[in-house]
This record gives C-alpha cells, sequence and structure tokens, in this order.
C-alpha cells in the first residue's frame, strides 16, 4: 500500500526495518507494507489514512463487547495501581483471578467449576495436552496419551497447539505434528461431501473418530480435542448429524472430551459457550479471546468437576506460566463478563441480532458467485464458487483473496480462508451495522465477479 501520508510512510518503514509479522510473508510484506490501524470504537476501526472500515472479524474474533469501552481501561488501570502483578505459583494467589474464576464457572456448563489460567489459547490448548496426561497417569493409566484431533481444526500456533491443529501449512514448518497426535477428517460438507447428503456426510465424519480409537486402541487414547464450529478453518458448520453422532462414540469409550471453546465461548453461538448450543458435555474447554474481548491477552481451560478430583489426587501438576492468571488481564476479564451479563449481550445476540445477521447474509445466497451461506450466531462464511450447482471452484484466481482485497479497499473487514469469505464480527453489532456489513459484502462480490470476468 503506497501512501502520500508520510505518518503512514514512516509506521510502514518501521515495519519494514524492525518487525516480523505473524502468519505473513516477510517478504511480501516489505514491498507492499502493512494497513496501519490506529483506533477503534464500536464496531469499527481507522486506518491511519482517516478510512473507516467496518470490523466483520472483531480483532481476531475477539472483540465480543466492541472496541472504546472505558470500563475495561478503567479496571486495567485501577488493578495496575492495587497489584499490578503477582503470581499463582507456590501458594499464592490474588482476588482478580479467584473472583474470575468464580464468575467463569457461574457462566460455564453445569459440573465444570474450575479454571486453570494462561495466557492465551496455544497455552490454553498446551494446557490441555499436559492436564490430559497428568489426568490419566494419575488414573494408572498412562498409556492413554494420544490426543486425537482433526484435519484443517485449528488450536494455535506453540507447537502443542500447532500440533493438535490440523493445519497442513502449519505442520510442514518445524517438523510437526510432535509424536502422540493424530487427525480425523473434518465434518465439511460443502467442501468434501461429495455425493453425499449432508446428514450422510456427518454421520461418516463423526465415525472416523470411532475408526480412529479402534486403530490406535481405547488404552492408548487420552482426549478428542474439537472446536465446537471450526473457525480458522473456514467457520464450518457441521452436519446436524454430525455431534449427536460424535456424543454417541464418546459415551461408548474411556476417553476425555476436550471443546475448543477459543471462538466459540463468551456468546459468539448465541449461547455462553459452544458446548451449550450443540449440548456437549466437555471434560474440558479451552478458553481465550471473548474471556477479555481481546482488551488484554489471556486464556484458559475449564475442567469439569469429576477431572478436577482425580487431579487432586496426583501431587503437584508441573504446569504454568508467568502470567497465568494476570491480575489484570483478570480485571478485564471480570469487567467483561460482568458487561456481557448486565448488558444481556447473549441473549440479544441469541434472540435479535444473531437470527437478524443470518437472514441478511443468506441474502447473498442468489449472487451467481456464491455457493452457500452458512453461519451460526454471529459466525458466518461465504463459499465463493464457479459452479454454484456442482460447488466447482475457480482454479488458481485466488478469489477469496481478491474479494478480500475490494473489501478492504471499500470498508469492511472479511477474512478469507482459501475460497471461503469468514465474518464474526463484535456481538454488539446493530441491525444498521449488520445492513451495512451485507451491503459491503454485495458490492464486494460483485467486485469480485467483474474482476473474475475481465
Ligand atoms: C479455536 C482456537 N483455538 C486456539 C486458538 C489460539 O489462540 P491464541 O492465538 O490466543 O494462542 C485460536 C486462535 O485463533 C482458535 O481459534
Amino acid at each position: 500500500m503506497s501512501s502520500n501520508n508520510p505518518q503512514t510512510r514512516e509506521w510502514q518503514a518501521l515495519s519494514n526495518d524492525h518487525h516480523l509479522a505473524p502468519f505473513s510473508d516477510f517478504k511480501q510484506l516489505k514491498e507492499k507494507g502493512p494497513r496501519i490501524i490506529t483506533n477503534a470504537k464500536g464496531v469499527y476501526l481507522w486506518d491511519s489514512e482517516g478510512n473507516k472500515i467496518l470490523d466483520g472479524m472483531a480483532g481476531l474474533w475477539c472483540v465480543a463487547i466492541g472496541y472504546g469501552r472505558d470500563e475495561l481501561a478503567d479496571a486495567a488501570s485501577k488493578q495496575m495501581r492495587e497489584l499490578p502483578y503477582y503470581n499463582l505459583f507456590f501458594q499464592t494467589a490474588h482476588p482478580p483471578a479467584l473472583q474470575l474464576a468464580k464468575a467463569i464457572s457461574e457462566i460455564a456448563p453445569q459440573g465444570m467449576n474450575h479454571v486453570f489460567f494462561t495466557g492465551s489459547g496455544s497455552e490454553g490448548n498446551d494446557t490441555v495436552l499436559r492436564m490430559v496426561r497428568h489426568y490419566w497417569a494419575v488414573k494408572g493409566k498412562p498409556s492413554k496419551k494420544v490426543i486425537i484431533s482433526r484435519i484443517n481444526g485449528y488450536h494455535g500456533s506453540t507447537v502443542a497447539g500447532a500440533s493438535l491443529g490440523g493445519m497442513t501449512y502449519m505442520h510442514e514448518q518445524g517438523d510437526l505434528p510432535i509424536p502422540g497426535i493424530v487427525h480425523i477428517a473434518q465434518p465439511y460438507w460443502f467442501g468434501e461431501g461429495g455425493d453425499m447428503t449432508p446428514d450422510e456426510f456427518g454421520v461418516w465424519a463423526a465415525e472416523q473418530l470411532e475408526k480412529k480409537i479402534l486403530e490406535v486402541g481405547e488404552d492408548n487414547v487420552g482426549a478428542f480435542i474439537a472446536e465446537p464450529i471450526q473457525g480458522a478453518g473456514g467457520v464450518i458448520v457441521p452436519p446436524a448429524t454430525y455431534w449427536p453422532k460424535i456424543k454417541e462414540i464418546l459415551a461408548r469409550y474411556d476417553i476425555l472430551f476436550v471443546a475448543d471453546e477459543v471462538i466459540c465461548g463468551f456468546g459468539r453461538t448465541g449461547e455462553w459457550f459452544g458446548s451449550d448450543f450443540y449440548d456437549l458435555k466437555p471434560d474440558l474447554m479451552t478458553i481465550a479471546k471473548g474471556l477479555t474481548s481481546g482488551y488484554i491477552p489471556m486464556g484458559g481451560v475449564i475442567v469439569r468437576d469429576e477431572v478436577v478430583k482425580v487431579l487432586n489426587e496426583g501431587g503437584d501438576f508441573n504446569h504454568g506460566f508467568t502470567y497465568s492468571g494476570h491480575p489484570v488481564a483478570a480485571a478485564v476479564g471480570l469487567e467483561n463478563i460482568r458487561i456481557l451479563r448486565e448488558e444481556k449481550i447473549v441473549e440479544r445476540v441469541k434472540s435479535e441480532t444473531a437470527p437478524y445477521l443470518q437472514k441478511r447474509l443468506r441474502e447473498l445466497s442468489d449472487h451467481p458467485l456464491v455457493g452457500e451461506v452458512r453461519g451460526v450466531g454471529m459466525l458466518g462464511a461465504i463459499e465463493l464458487v464457479k459452479d454454484k450447482a456442482t460447488r466447482e471452484r475457480y482454479v488458481d484466481r485466488g478469489v477469496g483473496m481478491i474479494c478480500r482485497t475490494f473489501c478492504f479497499n471499500n470498508g469492511l473487514i472479511m477474512r478469507a480462508v482459501g475460497d471461503t469469505m469468514i465474518i464474526s464480527p463484535p456481538l454488539v453489532i446493530s441491525f444498521a451495522e449488520i445492513d451495512e456489513l451485507v451491503e459491503k459484502a454485495r458490492k464486494c462480490l460483485d467486485l469480485t465477479l467483474a474482476e473474475l470476468q475481465k
């Protein structure tokens, strides 16, 4: 992005000279220069060129209560003055972490009353890996080490997180996955369902779990981990048959179930957790993002009482982070949950704004480029195709990236996962802002189609 604005150019020069950006092609970024985001309010961002952009992704799926809430800044400032840091190691604790653990257990599914805090979702899933293996060791079944995960699932970018995840482009860098993690098919009907109906495909995909448990041996399997709805994989809403069949299989085998709620948690589906939406009854849930609305880094693992009972017998759990339950992050999380509860934001998503968003998004199905629109709550996906009937894609055209660029340049952030456009706006988005989002999305689909026809 070449700019006439000297301030933008200065920041881009700093990026070129000193910064290595996450999930970026360093060289390409140097040539283009990053877009510089300078401030934000509600569902809108402003860049250094003065452009106002509707953030259809809530940052990275995290800014649940919207940008610019002074209450969170005030909570952080107050906590920084009172106790800016102390740790939870060596039999100490502090009020914000304890109060936040209680607040989380009040909104978590029944029987999940304990929280282990981390600094991020990835650290949460690292914790899951170690906690699951420790749990089985304490139970006298140390061979139950293998974690089953899914191809194209996303569980973070640490070694354990990326290994649990099923992104081949991540596995290719750094010899991942680490041993003891195996992957099964994802329930992505639009992309991989072939001639099966969505319901048939949902059952087939779920049966892959049982097949894998039998192949690895129940005595060697510690857990199955999955996102209720895959986010980074392309907002993959499983067919209706998928979760009921998975639950049936989980009930037959003595393995733990981990729901990665990093995206689905804290109201994104219109329920507090994706596990509530699908009635999943997990043993552990990974959380982050919406926990603090992204205002400050924090993650964690919510653990079922029966699992805690076993861990209580295990002596020291030799795991933790300097910033586990950081007091400032905990104070912000607590205030964020207070706002979500008192302003009934999750209830409003469920009964008002999510139904409206889903209805308006589906109107895009009539667009010649659109093969499917799907979504749940404040999550949506638009599949871009060459042929609506056969679900055939454009080959090697980078349609998703073309569309994403048009969105950027027309005041809307939508993300592209291959040729799937995805959205996950702040939970507080209004009806009028939903209209704006959908109208901008249609305009960008038109521009993308015109570009393809050139
Ligand atoms: C489902 C899921 N799990 C884990 C993570 C990793 O979280 P973090 O980036 O905070 O480490 C993400 C991040 O997008 C995620 O979507």
